[in-house]
């Protein structure tokens, strides 16, 4: 079968290639083999290529790729069929690993069956960054304690972002989002009801954000890191949580203990990885189930993507990186 290979670390033309791989065996246990149909190009993705997060997390055996959509090939013999999983079932698959492959072989409990309603290509923009999102949310929910608080959200024309600036907004969450170039602002701002925009490159955003908040956020959430962390917490107000989930930046945050010990302050690492070991099969169902409802509600969020052949995975990668964000970037098996 073909595979995208990770051959070292370093510029995507100069380390990825479509490979012929050995097909894989039957599944044995409670595993299933999936035909990854379509798979998101993640930054997770190239920043592992580049050798900026760990090869042995995220594409160990040299394939890229944690999750996809596809069909159900083989079961193993103890499959429980409380799953609903079985040969033909058309499925999320969000924790896996090398999906950047034609087929992957994963345990029955890291699938999610997918109603016929949603379509491979926006099932595929579901499975981390949609869970991430729900997860960011729930995250955000417990630091304001089920007060009603305004909710900072950076990066917001990312695809984990949309999801959570739409999802607060149908739970009636005040949203401020900010984006790094205020001429990308309002173009963004139209795809939501009445969540303000910022560009951090406004001459006094921090003061723009504060108003257009109605006061200091009580929850900043944070792809970005670097030195937008310690920006966000200066804006926090006392008591306030950063969560936390994102390395655009890629450089360390020049973080005060004592700023974030005088004034109270939280951060919180949050992970769809660990989103996926430690939420019961139930949340799981109910929080894809939450997202199926956001497609239904708000499909325009999630259209404007684009597909590309494996074969093109380097003109993907160069589509995902693209600024200003446009849509998500889609790797199509052959
Ligand atoms: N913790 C988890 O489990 C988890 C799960 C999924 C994703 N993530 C992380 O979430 C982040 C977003 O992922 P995604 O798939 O939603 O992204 P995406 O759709 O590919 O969009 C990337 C976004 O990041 C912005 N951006 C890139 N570099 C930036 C920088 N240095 N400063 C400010 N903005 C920057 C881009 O803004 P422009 O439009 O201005 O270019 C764009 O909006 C990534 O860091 C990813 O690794 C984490």
């Amino acid at each position: 079968m073909k595979a995208i290979k990770l051959n070292g670390s370093g510029e995507p033309r100069d380390v990825l290639t479509l490979s012929d791989i050995d097909n894989l065996p039957p599944p044995n246990g409670s595993n299933v083999v999936v035909h990854i149909r379509k798979r998101a190009v993640h930054p997770a993705d190239y920043q592992t290529a580049r050798g900026f997060l760990p090869v042995d997390v995220f594409a160990p055996h040299g394939i890229l790729g944690n999750d996809g959509v596809g069909v159900v090939e083989a079961i193993g013999p103890d499959v429980d069929p409380a799953t609903r999983i079985s040969v033909g079932t058309r499925v999320i698959v969000y924790h896996a690993q090398g999906t950047w492959a034609e087929r992957v072989a994963v345990p029955a409990s890291s699938l999610m069956p997918l109603p016929d309603d949603i379509d491979d290509a926006v099932a595929t923009q579901l499975a981390t960054n949609g869970i991430t999102a729900v997860m960011l949310l729930r995250a955000a929910e417990e630091a304001i304690e089920g007060r009603k608080a305004p909710l900072l959200v950076t990066a917001a024309s990312s695809s984990v972002s949309r999801s959570v600036i739409a999802l607060a907004r149908l739970k009636g969450h005040a949203v401020v989002g900010l984006v790094r170039r205020d001429a990308d602002a309002a173009s963004l701002a139209e795809q939501f009801d009445k969540v303000p925009v910022i560009g951090t490159d406004r001459t006094h955003w921090q003061e723009a954000t504060k108003v257009a908040a109605g006061q200091s956020p009580m929850v900043a959430i944070d792809a970005i890191g670097g030195e937008m962390m310690p920006t966000l917490l200066g804006l926090l107000a006392p008591g306030g949580t950063l969560i936390t989930y994102g390395a655009l930046d890629g450089r360390p945050s020049p973080i005060h203990s004592g700023f974030v010990t005088a004034f109270e302050l939280t951060i919180r690492g949050c992970s769809a990885i660990g989103w996926a070991m430690r939420t019961p099969p139930e949340q799981r169902a109910a929080d894809f189930a939450s997202l199926f409802d956001l497609v239904r509600r708000a499909p325009h969020l999630f259209a404007g993507y684009s597909e590309f052949k494996m074969a093109d995975v380097v003109a993907a990668v160069a589509a995902a990186e693209a600024s200003p964000r446009r849509g998500a970037t889609i790797l199509v098996s052959p």
